[in-house]
């Protein structure tokens, strides 16, 4: 039995890789339904040698048998139309910020918290790119040691920001003034990532502290982020320090990050192996390496974490939550 499936965002870099993993994992589809802008209405999309035709997206474009949307065409787009697919009786798995934080909105990395996903009002929110990453190997640690403290650097690609961050990238390295960041990216770095708070923190962060929090079932737990837009297409590297409750022998991590679910250990620096942006891109593990004791802490620990944005951060994680619909719809 297949379902009905529509793609919110269907043409852009989120989108584009949402049917790319739904055939490479074989999802069951009868139906195929793409939404975009007025801008691509009638663009031709192949999937699975049939061609589709891209269509505006509408209060009306849920007005029909459609099992899950999956949505990435940005927060306000996701604020106004995933209410209106959620009251259609259609599972909404929205790849936006614009619910995750709600009460009843689970926050779901299937490797992680996949019993969530079943406790829905037919919208389902796919975490922050670096915080997916991110609490896969944390979890584990978090199983077995007990995590105290969290302090967060990321390193993020510019297709965090969809088309127009490739495009400064591209453009900038060229010569031409950046029109999607305030400042150049090509040769650059930037400490900020979304907009920035009151408590001087950009949202970015927040989501990072948040959304850990939520995955991970601790509300109380103390986490720091900095977050930095880097000149890298594709995949975001993260330096995660922890401060862990429990004493630990660094060969039982390796050893427990090796049997992770979802996790890739990349960690033999005599032979200058490491997790990396570009070995991580086109991948939907997470890559983890530099594995180490921080001698600065009683029991602390740093990682180094690589994974592809664009795929476990955002498209292979929202396809695996609608795997782990389709599971449960079996029993
Ligand atoms: P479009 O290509 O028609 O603009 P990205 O972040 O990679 O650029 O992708 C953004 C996605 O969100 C695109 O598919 C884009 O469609 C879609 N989108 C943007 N604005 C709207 C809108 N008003 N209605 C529906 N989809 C939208």
């Amino acid at each position: 039995m297949g379902y009905k499936v529509g793609i919110v965002g269907a043409t852009g870099l989120v989108g584009t890789t949402f049917l790319k993993v739904l055939e490479e994992r074989n999802f069951p589809i009868d139906e195929l339904y793409l939404f975009a802008s007025a801008r691509s209405a009638g663009k031709e999309v192949e999937y699975r040698g049939k061609t589709y035709i891209i269509e505006e997206l509408t209060e009306n474009s849920f007005d029909r048998d459609m099992d899950y949307a999956l949505f990435s065409a940005g927060g306000s787009i996701s604020e106004k139309y995933s209410p209106i697919a959620a009251r259609n009786g259609v599972v909404v798995i929205d790849n936006s910020s614009a619910f995750r934080m709600d009460e009843d909105v689970p926050l779901v990395v299937p490797e992680v918290n996949p019993a969530a996903a079943m406790k829905h009002n037919n919208i389902i929110a796919n975490p922050n790119c670096s915080t997916i990453q991110a609490v896969v190997p944390l979890k584990i640690i978090d199983e077995k040691w007990n995590i105290k403290r969290v302090v967060y650097s990321t390193y993020q690609a510019v297709s965090g920001s969809g088309l127009a961050g490739i495009k400064d990238l591209e453009e900038g390295i060229v010569g031409a003034a950046p029109k999607n960041y305030p400042h150049p990216i090509a040769y650059n770095c930037l400490p900020h990532i979304d907009i920035f708070m009151e408590n001087g923190n950009t949202r970015e962060e927040e989501k990072m502290i948040g959304e850990t929090r939520k995955i991970l079932e601790k509300p109380n737990l103390p986490v720091s982020a900095t977050c930095v837009r880097v000149p890298v297409k594709h995949g975001h590297s993260i330096s995660v320090n922890l401060e862990l409750e429990k004493e630990f022998e660094i060969e039982d991590v390796r050893e427990a990050l090796a049997d992770a679910p979802g996790v890739v250990l990349m960690d033999d620096v005599a032979n200058n192996v490491y997790p990396m942006p570009i070995s991580a891109e086109g991948k939907d593990e997470v890559f983890v390496g530099r594995v180490r004791r921080d001698e600065s802490l009683n029991s602390g620990l740093n990682l180094w974490i690589v994974a592809d944005n664009i795929r476990k951060g955002a498209a292979t994680n929202t396809v695996q939550i609608a795997e782990l619909l389709i599971e449960e719809n079996k029993n």
